[in-house]
């Protein structure tokens, strides 16, 4: 089960990335948003965009978490059928 979904995952994680791609870069706004530190400090209403940079920072470790689970995932799902030794030859002695 683990390994059919996982490509639900995958697929799931491109959507995601693309989808919200341009609504997670960074703009000029984001920084005055971190200057008034979020509207937290004052209590005061900080101008965003369509995403906060603390809603952006999720959306960035997101993404990262993701790739990095797919890959070791397809690592394990499409591992080496020979021996490491026999693929590299500065392994071989
Ligand atoms: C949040 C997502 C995921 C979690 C929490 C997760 C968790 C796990 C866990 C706990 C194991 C067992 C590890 C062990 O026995 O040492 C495992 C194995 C595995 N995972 Fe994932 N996984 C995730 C996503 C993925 C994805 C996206 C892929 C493929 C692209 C993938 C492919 C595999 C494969 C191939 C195995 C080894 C299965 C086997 O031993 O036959 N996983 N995963």
């Amino acid at each position: 089960m683990h390994n059919f979904t996982s490509f639900a995952f995958v697929a799931g994680l491109i959507l995601i990335a693309v989808i919200f791609f341009r609504d997670n870069l960074f703009e000029k706004v984001d920084a005055d948003w971190i200057k008034q530190g979020g509207g937290f400090i004052k209590s005061r209403h900080a101008p965003a965009g369509r995403f906060n940079p603390g809603e952006k920072l999720v959306y960035w470790l997101s993404l990262a978490a993701g790739v990095t689970i797919s890959a070791s995932g397809f690592l394990l799902l499409f591992r080496f059928s020979e021996p490491i030794s026999r693929i590299c030859s500065w392994r071989r002695s």
